[in-house]
């Protein structure tokens, strides 16, 4: 089928690239003539799994990038609509983007379209997409929009297109539903799973992926709600740390007795320096915002948004009463995206850390697998960078953990004792298993769970009190 894809960001292009890997004609729009050069001549914008791979199969074959929108109307029956959906200062998701291009498609439908919303963004959207298509100046029976959320986690934004738990299209007419499920057929069948040139499988997906179709409003509300969903489990188990931490319980112990119920799940329940990303803070808000303009008081959202910004003020708490005074100290940083896997940086909780410790006068050294050019755009002269994350220790006072990159995880503890000025490490990801780095001879703090330390400090703490043991150290 002839798709066009309208914005080239995160979801758009990934979305036109995996459409195209799975058969499909695809036209990627977008309004930045620098961005569509740079894919014309190969370069691959973000740091995506396979999705060079994709790019480099498709590119000027299936897949082809445009800046003419009306055009990519003309030339195709189902336009997806990816752009930019921000929060406003009042929380609410800014559609003018969605209007400006809704308004743009209205003047080139020529013949039946389906416009699928594909963007996150609040209940009635589809509504309002709808009426301004035909305010317009679009025939009524010459298109329908539909709701296609998607559930992509950056880093993992391929395999989740193609190896979905569900896909979920909200349509209000038989007619946009029957083109939906053709074009979703390769996975919904198996086809495309079934070729020798598929990408391959991750573990734990079942395949062919379940089709739900809803109405456009209930499509709309399963992405917020999802969202809203997975930023409270965090917040939830996050919350639970808190509690380990008074009561001097290990929350991984917790997590694991807790996550094994069916009815819970173990996914999604890490705990850390709270969420971040270009989604669940944006969502949660918008769900928040949204519920409240239909006049329903979801305060639980507050409640999960209030822990969040908290995990952040621990965790500086943490390194405080680590390191006593701030002021001067010089702090290895690992981890600078919203999570693992990513280059992506907004919302990120690791750069609001580093922000609010370079306030406090701490001299900071980072390594970042791929978020440091970025990075270097936000925190720009104020922060060092470094090529391995052992230089980012070289002759620090302590190594924080704010990213939790795979790679993070299996560090050489022994040659970073050895390039620390002092053995001392705040993981804000929980990485290591605090016995291990003790018997290392680190003293390490975590998230929910006691600190250990080295043997060389323990006699010096059985004398003090629980107190002076945190400043002591
Ligand atoms: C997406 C979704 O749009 C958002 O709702 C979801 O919650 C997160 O992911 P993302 O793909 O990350 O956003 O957005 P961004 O990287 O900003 O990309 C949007 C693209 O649309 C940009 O390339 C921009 O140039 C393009 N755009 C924007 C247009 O082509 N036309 C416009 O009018 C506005
Ligand atoms: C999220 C949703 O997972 C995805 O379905 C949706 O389409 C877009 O938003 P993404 O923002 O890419 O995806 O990242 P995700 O893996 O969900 O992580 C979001 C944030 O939560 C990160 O900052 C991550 O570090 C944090 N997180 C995640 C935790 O702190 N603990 C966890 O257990 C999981």
């Amino acid at each position: 089928m002839q798709i066009a894809v309208v914005g080239s960001g995160y979801v758009g292009l990934v979305a036109g690239a995996c459409f195209a890997d799975m058969g499909h004609e695809v036209v990627l729009v977008d309004n930045d003539d620098r961005k569509l050069a740079a894919l014309k001549s190969g370069q691959v914008p973000i740091h995506e799994k396979f999705l060079p791979e994709l790019l480099n199969r498709h590119r000027g074959r299936r897949l082809t990038f445009s800046g003419d929108l009306q055009g990519a109307v003309r030339a195709s029956s189902a336009i997806f609509i990816a752009v930019g959906t921000p929060p406003t200062d009042r929380g609410e998701a800014d559609l003018s983007y969605v209007e400006a291009v809704a308004r743009e498609i209205s003047g080139a439908i020529d013949g039946y379209r389906v416009i699928i919303e594909k963007s996150t963004v609040p209940v009635f959207t589809s509504e309002w997409v709808r009426k301004i298509i035909l305010r317009n100046g679009a025939d009524r029976d010459s298109f329908d929009v539909a709701s296609n959320p998607e559930f992509l986690r950056e880093g993992t934004a391929v395999t989740d297109f193609l190896f979905p738990d569900r896909i979920v299209i909200g349509c209000d007419s038989e007619r946009s539903a029957e083109m939906l499920r053709e074009i979703y057929a390769p996975l919904t069948q198996g086809t495309y799973h079934a070729r020798k040139d598929a990408i391959p499988r991750p573990d734990r997906t079942s395949i062919p992926a379940p089709l739900i179709t809803t109405s456009t409003k209930s499509a709309e509300l399963i992405k917020h709600a999802s969202n809203a969903f997975l930023a409270m489990k965090i917040s939830f188990v996050n919350a639970v740390a808190s509690v380990c931490e008074a009561v001097g319980a290990d929350v991984n112990q917790v997590v694991h007795g807790v996550g094994t119920d069916s009815r819970i799940g173990p996914r999604f329940l890490n705990p850390g320096i709270g969420y971040g990303g270009s989604c669940f803070p944006k969502d949660v808000l918008a769900f928040r915002a949204v519920a409240r303009e239909s006049g329903y008081d979801f305060r639980l959202l507050d409640e999960v948004m209030r822990i969040n910004e908290g995990q952040r003020q621990s965790f500086l708490r943490k390194v405080r009463s680590a390191l006593w005074t701030l002021r001067g100290k010089r702090l290895g940083v690992l981890g600078l995206a919203f999570k693992g896997g990513t280059d992506d940086i907004r919302d990120s909780p690791a750069i609001l850390i580093v922000q609010a410790l370079l306030q406090e006068g701490c001299r900071i050294t980072a390594y970042d697998p791929a978020a440091m050019e970025r990075a270097c755009e936000v925190v720009n002269s104020k922060v060092n960078f470094t090529n391995t994350p052992y230089e980012a220790a070289k002759g620090a006072d302590a190594l924080l953990i704010l990213t939790e990159w795979e790679e993070f995880g299996h560090l050489d503890l022994d040659r970073l004792a050895q390039e620390l000025k002092y053995p001392i490490v705040i993981d804000g990801r929980n990485l290591y298993d605090p016995e291990v780095m003790a018997a290392s001879g680190f003293t390490y703090y975590s998230v929910g769970r006691p600190p250990s330390y080295p043997d060389v400090m323990l006699p010096q703490l059985r004398n003090g009190s629980s107190h002076s043991m945190q400043t002591q150290l």
